[in-house]
């Protein structure tokens, strides 16, 4: 039966609504944080891809969070997606959601609340009783800031089933819109997913009424079967992240639900939004921001995804490609023919290649400069492959406000030599030169960036990996930074490796930098960045 909902109107039976939250659930896991231009940047790229509604943080987490939803409400007209932000069920919480959202066109509070034994009487300290009356007074107070109410039962499947239906029942009788039954610690099994949403719909007075929602954690690697086995039940939006990234072991991967959905149409006859020759696009600009490649064997994004190395494989996909192939590599985004330009490729072929890649508008600086940066590349590398531009665009869009650039660096080194770095930044516009030497190519890099700009925080981690093959490649690297507890992840690509370690290094400084002055009052940030 159709429902009636406030962002979208009729919803017919068939239509599944898909709900990112790379954003905030995503985001939430070691190592993964971004920072604004980062998150900008991706919800621009999840509306293109076409997801329904972007859960763009939780607004009262941190000044950082609450600017992030605010952006990102800012940044979408009418035809955009749903903006959401979660909050806890309490006043100030909600509050802080609806302040946060007050520019979107289209906004949605979403209110999370624990409903089972364990969670209400370890973690919450309530009866139930009051998480009942909880319920219902925070989504009476959600409604009164937005029509689009999402709530969520916390560890959902671990619930009593009495209980979660008198609950559900109290945020449905209160206004909620939408009703989220997560499996918030990845325990359950798709039977058990499939009994609860059906247990619902069977006992809950008015639940016809409202969008039903499964938030799947991967622990036991069972989130995507379980989201699939809910709409199977009857659930109608399902949330889900870029490349499954989330809390511990991550949540359902939006890739995996959405060419499930493409593939099996037989076995799930549903419609939804999501432009699926955008998913390895968007993959990729997640990885490249935070740093984290998927698996090669992931499903759909991988790099092995649809690569056949057995020669009888090899010998069925060339007769016919159906043989091995479920789906068809264009179809998510892999492209065969993926020779691009050369060195005499202009900057109208550069644009045009970009567009042929899926960015939309990227401002003149960030074009200009990576037009410089391929013209770099392709002196110097034979090919210059998709995912050489893709890499380099990347850098430079998610860089634009950068406050310390890497101006110049010269590397001597060589057996039985003690590695020079000479190297050269620009902080706030003015230049800076260091010079070191250090155990290796890469330490004398480093210190030269400390001398040059002096601060003090720990290196986690360094790590490498090539964009394409060859040894020409692009190599590109991750450097992971910690000051006071806090973990930030900086990337940076280029043929050569020390190039691009530097520019990892730099990058993370940068968002370092971002997140002291989202947390500290200015009079501090003079006197730290001195
Ligand atoms: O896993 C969970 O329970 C959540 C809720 C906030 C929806 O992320
Ligand atoms: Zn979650």
């Amino acid at each position: 039966m159709a429902i009636n909902h406030p962002s979208f109107g009729t919803l017919d039976d068939d239509r599944i609504i898909f709900f990112d939250t790379t954003l905030r659930d995503g985001e939430q896991s070691p190592g993964f944080s971004m920072n604004l231009e980062e998150k900008l940047r991706m919800a621009e790229e999840l509306a293109e891809l076409g997801v329904d509604v972007i859960e763009a943080g939780f607004a009262i987490a941190s000044p950082g969070d609450f600017e992030s939803v605010q952006s990102i409400a800012r940044k979408f007209a009418k035809d955009g997606p749903v903006i959401a932000s979660l909050g806890r069920a309490n006043p100030a919480d909600i509050l802080r959601s609806a302040e946060a959202l007050k520019p979107a066109a289209r906004k949605r509070i979403h209110i999370v609340l624990a409903t089972s034994e364990l969670h209400m009487r370890v973690k919450l300290r309530l009866t139930p009783e009051e998480v009942l009356d909880l319920t219902t007074s925070s989504v009476t107070l959600g409604r009164q800031h937005s029509d689009d109410v999402e709530w969520s039962a916390e560890d959902g499947s671990r619930s009593d089933p009495d209980f979660l239906c008198r609950c559900v029942e109290a945020a449905i009788k209160a206004g909620a819109t939408t009703i989220n039954i997560p499996d918030t610690v990845g325990y359950s099994m798709p039977e058990d997913m499939a009994r609860i949403f059906r247990d619902l719909r069977n006992r809950v007075p008015g639940i016809e009424k409202v969008v039903l929602s499964a938030h799947n954690h991967n622990d036991l690697g069972m989130a995507v079967a379980n989201t699939l086995a809910a709409i199977q039940a009857g659930v109608r939006q399902i949330e889900s992240t870029i490349n499954g990234i989330g809390e511990r072991a991550g949540n359902a991967s939006l890739e995996e639900v959405a060419m499930a959905l493409r593939t099996r149409r037989d076995a799930l006859p549903f419609r939804n939004n999501i432009q699926t020759p955008r998913i390895l696009r968007t993959s990729k600009l997640l990885a490249t921001i935070t740093g984290f490649d998927v698996q090669p064997n992931k499903a759909v994004v991988g790099r092995n995804a649809f690569a056949h190395e057995s020669g009888i494989h090899q010998d069925g996909v060339l007769k016919d490609a159906s043989t091995y192939e479920i789906m068809t590599p264009e179809s998510v985004g892999w492209t065969t023919n993926s020779l691009v330009l050369g060195k005499h490729s202009g900057r109208a072929a550069f644009r045009d290649k970009l567009k042929a890649l899926g960015y939309g508008e990227i401002g003149d600086n960030a074009l200009n400069d990576a037009f410089r940066r391929f013209k770099d590349i392709a002196d110097r590398k034979k090919v210059v492959y998709d995912e050489d531009v893709a890499a380099l665009v990347d850098d430079e869009v998610v860089r634009g406000n950068d406050r310390v650039k890497l101006v110049g660096l010269t590397v001597a080194t060589g057996l039985g030599v003690r590695p020079m770095a000479t190297l050269a930044l620009e902080v706030d516009g003015e230049r800076r030169d260091g010079m070191a030497t250090g155990d290796g190519a890469v330490d004398a890099t480093f210190i030269a960036i400390r001398q040059a700009f002096p601060h003090d925080v720990a290196l986690k981690l360094f790590a490498v990996q090539s964009v394409t093959g060859g040894t020409d490649a692009q190599a590109r690297v991750t450097v992971r930074l910690e000051e006071n507890g806090k973990l930030v992840d900086g990337q940076g690509s280029d043929t050569d490796t020390i190039v691009a370690a530097a520019r990892a290094y730099v990058h993370a400084l940068n968002k370092l930098l971002a997140k002291r002055e989202r947390t500290m009052p200015p009079e501090f940030q003079a006197a730290l960045t001195a």
